[in-house]
């Protein structure tokens, strides 16, 4: 059944195949599907995406803070590291109290990032060098000092239900308390009272971040606006942020809003984990929004020509709600909706069984003909280096690079960078900032976007400031572009010959795949296709030494030996020569890639 699932869309001869691999398949634990010589992908499809977030990447002006003419004057490392496109955390006029997340301005650049200008220069140079940029678009809020927020408290024409406003409720005792017992993201009531307006409005994120309101068409409008206007100016398409907040159950006839059930899931009652958040998430009109954006893409190209304009989903949501992004029969939806089950299923500890597991959740709920994704990293979550153990880094790196469709990146992950270690007293996160010194680790999200290693210089060549905006990540010296690019054995020269696999490889591109948890420690992914060099990477991320027999364990159709293109930082085996399928030595951490024509 699985393997019918994941290979609906190959046609009469990945079909052909498809029953020829079931036969051997279906007695064992293997995860299959058929590749095609014919496919022709586009651009997106087998694309390595790469998340810039701007205050961390490369300050210009000395302020301890990057900045747009910083990426600009990197893009040579998005070359070198084989980039397709570089998606920007955002960089639109901001209070910066979720840093870019609370936009007050949609149309214009925040200062300290700079101007339209070095805006324009900046996809004009990525560009000229084969390298598209993807803006981020926060749809579901703005900040409270935007102008369109300021006319709505004041109930301006056209702005009084630009957001989720509702009249608060009485307590026993008199007491005005809000309209729900719905939470936000960063701990506490997800509504916040405003005198002047004698109402609350929502904030699904912190009290500067008012939740739009999407029942409103001039909102829906005006979000398309925003859109255009980004597309006029060059870009390749949009990350969209936190899109399953962005509908809310309706309130009643009265205006009244029903509150969320107790998940059991926490006793902190100010963790939004506390509810089930059944009627403030997932809900199914979002859906028809996400398809109506890509109406807006799709559109835009056919007015204008170019290359596909792509969306990339952030959904943090069961498998059957996230698939629903991708589109249906009729309607095409996002690009990609982000995977992220390597991130949100490989806890506490990553084993070869949940990687199988979370790749498996993604494959076979995967509809007929869509394109997949890898993600391993972004700024909300530690870093992956830490989260997986350094030891991983290169295994964590192969696997997104080998699995079929899209990787995507987070900076630094190329270099193994490592959560920074942040104090209370530098701690800027408001998802932190928001609880107490003793529980802000448990949120803060400052870790995984201390400033980007350039060198083992001063703030590692990031910045000519006395002080950066966070600290620096421990072991900056070692995991930098400079040092790691003098080595053969780096990640980042790991991360290179990756890249360029994925770039020449037709197997990569359009093979088939099959992989499996041979233990608790050993995964190995094997791809195909026919006339093509096959490629398996395999790897041990267990704490022992293993032995396995691919040919046995995995599949008989594997030859003895094959050659071993690409291996783990700490590998003490050569590049070049055979290695043994039938009894082949992994050592704890140790990952390959092997090739045989
Ligand atoms: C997304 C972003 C996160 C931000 C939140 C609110 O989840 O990735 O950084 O805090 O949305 O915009």
């Amino acid at each position: 059944m699985k393997i019918n699932e994941s290979t609906r869309s190959l046609g009469a001869y990945g079909a052909l195949l498809i029953l020829f691999a079931s036969n051997y398949c279906l007695a064992c634990n293997d995860r299959v599907a058929s590749g095609t010589q014919e496919q022709q992908k586009d651009w997106w499809q087998t694309a390595q995406f790469y998340q810039i977030y701007p205050r961390s990447f490369m300050d210009s002006n000395g302020d301890g803070i990057g900045d747009l003419k910083g990426i600009t004057s990197r893009l040579d490392h998005l070359k070198d590291i084989g980039v397709t496109a570089a998606w920007l955390s955002p960089i639109f006029k901001s209070p910066m109290v979720d840093f870019g997340y609370d936009i007050s301005d949609f149309y214009d650049i925040q200062d300290e990032y700079g101007t339209m200008d070095d805006f324009r220069e900046l996809v004009a140079e990525a560009n000229k060098k084969g390298i598209k940029i993807i803006l981020d678009f926060v749809p579901n809020h703005s900040s409270n000092e935007s102008e369109w927020f300021k006319k709505s408290v004041r109930r301006e024409r056209g702005y009084e239900d630009y957001y989720v406003w509702a009249d608060g409720k009485y307590d026993a005792e008199g007491n005005r308390i809000p309209p729900s017992n719905w939470l936000q993201s960063f701990r506490g009531s997800a509504w916040e009272w405003r005198e002047e307006r004698q109402q609350y409005y929502l904030h699904q994120f912190a009290v500067q971040q008012a939740d739009l309101n999407y029942r409103n068409p001039a909102v829906v409008e005006q979000m398309k606006r925003i859109l255009r206007f980004w597309l006029d100016q060059g870009v390749a398409g949009f990350r969209v942020d936190a899109v399953p907040v962005l509908f809310e159950v309706e309130p009643d006839e009265n205006g009244q809003y029903p509150d969320e059930g107790v998940s059991g899931a926490t006793d902190d009652k100010d963790d939004r984990a506390y509810l089930k958040n059944e009627l403030i998430e997932n809900r199914p009109e979002t859906i028809d929004m996400v398809y109506q954006w890509r109406q807006v893409m799709d559109d835009y190209q056919r007015i204008h020509g170019g290359d596909t304009r792509v969306l990339l989903i952030e959904t943090y949501a069961p498998p059957a709600y996230t698939m629903q992004m991708y589109g249906n029969r009729s309607v095409e939806g996002a690009h990609l909706p982000f995977n992220f089950n390597l991130i949100t299923g490989l806890k506490p500890d990553v084993t070869a069984p949940l990687v199988q597991q979370a790749i498996d959740q993604w494959l076979n709920n995967m509809p007929a003909g869509r394109t997949a994704n890898w993600v391993i990293g972004n700024h909300d979550q530690r870093r992956a280096a830490s989260r997986y153990g350094a030891q991983n880094t290169d295994a964590m790196n192969m696997l997104v690079m080998i699995l079929p469709g899209a990787s995507v990146t987070y900076q630094g992950e190329e270099l193994g960078m490592i959560d920074g270690v942040i104090s209370w007293e530098d701690t800027v996160d408001p998802a932190a900032c928001n609880s107490n010194t003793s529980i802000y680790e448990k949120f803060t999200r400052d870790p995984s976007r201390t400033p980007f290693q350039w060198s083992d210089g001063k703030n590692a060549g990031f910045s000519s400031a006395a002080k950066t905006w966070l600290p620096l990540a421990p072991e900056y010296e070692i995991l930098n572009v400079e040092v790691e690019s003098s080595s053969a054995y780096s990640h980042l020269a790991i991360y290179k010959s990756l890249v360029e696999l994925r770039k020449t490889s037709k197997t990569l591109q359009n093979g088939a795949y099959k992989y499996k948890a041979l233990d608790d420690g050993v995964f190995v992914l094997k791809r195909s296709l026919a006339g093509e060099e096959t490629i398996v990477f395999v790897a041990n991320l267990g704490n022992a030494a293993k032995t396995v027999n691919l040919q046995t364990d995995f599949d008989t159709y594997l030859p003895n030996a094959m050659n071993l293109k690409i291996l783990s930082a700490d590998s003490s085996k050569t590049i070049g020569t055979e290695i043994n399928l039938t009894r082949l030595s992994l050592e704890s951490g140790e990952a390959l890639v092997l090739g045989r024509r």
